[in-house]
């Protein structure tokens, strides 16, 4: 299980989804611009603490999950919300596509998410349950909630946690819980990966904002780091890690990859 598989898994459906010109070559480009496919990766990794085999309708879900993950980037790079020109490295989907391809682009990849877990859903109940409790921890209560939150905040410094919370763990927690779903598992292994999620969600996102310092030189005021500092950040980091593995730990669940997961994307591991 890494990364190439689910990009072969991309390949397939973005090639037999029927898309035309510009958005062809537009959502080729965003899934050719890197990515650590994450999310699919840790909603496999949840299925498979089931023992049960990988189906169609459990490589339709990953694909699907990182779909919804790059139209929330796509739409998060443009103008009118941060305003990036590049994004690992690359020009970003506007720069290269233009603003108003970019908002389609976003908007086809948020639409093929449920195309896709609809098929699943067709074969599947609990791909069915998936899918919904997917579609509410990544929308307007949820993910996009969460964006609004941070575009709106009149006191950032109160409503970080639940800016966090929403706009980077409930999607984390919602490709993992979908793998809980799908895979069947137990509510108390359920409970301990919603746990280990939010823990890792958050520090997740505060070290996403200390290499911002690293790559542009500051954060934003609006951000952890810019209104706590490195050092606390650094803290606050190492803590939810921790809170994040003890949760693994104390439910018995022996995933070798979500520790090394947490270690590795807190930045304490290669
Ligand atoms: C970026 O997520 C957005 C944040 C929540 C910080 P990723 O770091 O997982 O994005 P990829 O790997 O570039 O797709
Ligand atoms: C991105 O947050 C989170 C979502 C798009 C939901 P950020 O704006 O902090 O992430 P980067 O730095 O652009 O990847
Ligand atoms: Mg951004």
């Amino acid at each position: 299980m890494n990364k190439e598989l689910i990009q072969n898994w991309i390949n397939k459906v973005v090639d037999e989804s029927g898309l035309d010109e510009p958005l062809y070559s537009a959502v080729k480009y965003v899934f050719a611009c890197g990515g650590k496919r994450l999310r699919p990766l840790m909603f496999l990794s949840a299925y498979l603490l089931s023992g049960k085999l990988i189906t169609d309708s459990v490589r339709d879900f990953a694909v699907a999950i990182e779909c919804l993950h790059q139209y929330t980037l796509v739409h998060d790079d443009l103008p009118c919300m941060d305003n990036d020109d590049f994004r690992r490295g690359k020009p970003t989907c506007h720069k290269m596509f233009g603003e108003a391809n970019a908002l389609l682009v976003g908007d086809t990849l948020l639409n093929l998410c449920f195309t896709l877990m609809l098929r699943s859903a067709q074969k599947d109940a609990n791909a069915a349950k998936a899918a919904y409790e997917f579609s509410l921890l990544s929308g307007g209560a949820g993910v996009i909630g969460g964006q609004a939150a941070e575009l709106n905040s009149i006191n950032f410094a109160e409503q970080v946690e639940d800016i966090y919370y929403k706009k980077t763990c409930y999607l984390i927690w919602g490709a993992v819980l979908c793998g809980a779903i799908m895979g069947g598992l137990d509510e108390k292994t359920t409970l301990a990966l919603k746990e280990y999620c939010f823990n890792f969600g958050f520090a997740f996102q505060v070290y996403d904002d200390l290499m911002d310092i690293t790559e542009k030189g500051n954060a934003p005021t609006n951000s952890y780091v810019g209104l706590f500092g490195v050092e606390k950040s650094v803290q606050t980091v190492k803590c939810c890690t921790q809170k994040a593995i003890d949760a693994l730990k104390e439910a018995n669940i022996n995933s070798d990859y979500f520790v090394d997961l947490a270690l590795r994307a807190a930045g304490r591991k290669e």
